[in-house]
């Protein structure tokens, strides 16, 4: 809580800078006045004509509004390089649903992950620098992934969310600016999540509903507002630690070590290392047969609000047998 004073006090700053720096332009006018003929100075003392204060006002109000977001994207981003790390309670995490009904909402591919060897690639805190070329590297493949952006970010940078929902992508909610939703109240929940919900709407035009709490930190009062928020709560099973780590060779090895049919990956696509992984990640997945889903159409649509997810491992049956992977 304490970082979040510091942007106000930037603030609070930058206004003493431009009052200081007003008077020393009136200060200024009346010297050079007095050094001229009597008309200049009575010119030079003149106060500025109000227009233009209200333009010079309005335009101290606008760089010091730059400024402060700018503060707090910073604060956000130096939060987010300790990266995400489960520390899920076993007991609050859901079955996968099996005759629950498809979310309202949900328009995913009636894909069937009892046969088929499903996973789906998560990606989180961005859209990023990168998130452009990895949507290229997607397409590419002919695969389809899940986004869980930050509402901070996607202000910062909505054509990048565009271009992800143009792209064809599932798109989540990851709250507003990374908090660890545990140690907020009700309402700070409600409105981390809500705020970015209707950001993720303005620019995409559709309302996500999945969410993905920060550092994966979840209990059963949060479990219970994202219900309340109509939100299943989707974490994952396959961590390359790829914020920590940042090396591509690591990334891949990790995620193809863990990764089972019905997996979910958690990835940042804010790290180069990262998005430079997502080729030879494809390939060797393509490779051993699995077919790229985003998260919804790995349960079918069939998730429930308030239920906590970190695969469907269960759903898969092998090709014909029964055999286990
Ligand atoms: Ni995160």
């Amino acid at each position: 809580m304490a970082s979040w004073a510091r942007p106000r006090q930037i603030a609070v700053y930058g206004a003493l800078v431009i009052a200081v720096l007003s008077a020393a332009a009136v200060g200024a006018g009346t010297l050079s006045g007095t050094s001229h003929d009597a008309a200049a100075s009575v010119a030079a003392a003149k106060p500025l004509p109000t227009v233009e204060s209200d333009v010079l006002s309005d335009n101290a109000a606008k760089s010091r509004e730059r400024e402060q977001r700018r503060a707090e994207y910073d604060a956000l981003m130096e939060r987010l390089r300790t990266g995400d790390s489960a520390d899920v309670p076993e007991e609050l995490v859901s079955a996968p649903p099996a005759d629950a009904p498809a979310l309202p909402g949900f328009d995913g591919r009636p894909i069937d992950c009892r046969k088929l060897r499903c996973v789906a690639l998560t990606f989180d805190d961005g859209p990023g620098a990168d998130t452009g070329r990895l949507l290229g590297m997607l397409r590419a493949a002919n695969a389809i992934a899940t986004w869980f952006p930050l509402g901070a970010v996607t202000l910062d940078s909505p054509e990048r969310l565009r271009a992800i929902a143009g792209a064809g992508m599932e798109i989540g909610n990851h709250s507003w600016s990374h908090p660890q939703l545990t140690i907020l109240s009700d309402r700070g929940i409600d409105s981390q999540i809500r705020r970015t919900a209707r950001e993720v709407e303005t620019v995409t035009g559709k309302k996500p509903y999945l969410v993905r709490p920060p550092y994966g930190a979840i209990s059963r009062r949060v479990t219970r507002d994202l219900g309340r928020l109509a939100a299943p709560c989707i974490l994952w099973d396959v961590d390359p630690l790829d914020w920590k780590y940042l090396n591509s060779d690591y990334v891949y090895r990790s995620v193809m070590r863990q990764v089972r049919p019905g997996s979910i990956v958690l990835m940042h696509d804010i790290h180069p290392t990262t998005v430079a992984a997502v080729p030879r990640i494809l390939k060797a997945l393509a490779a051993r047969g699995y077919t790229f889903v985003t998260v919804s159409e790995l349960f079918a649509g069939k998730l429930q609000p308030g239920h906590v997810y970190t695969d469907n491992h269960g759903a898969y049956r092998g090709p014909q047998t029964s055999r286990k992977d």
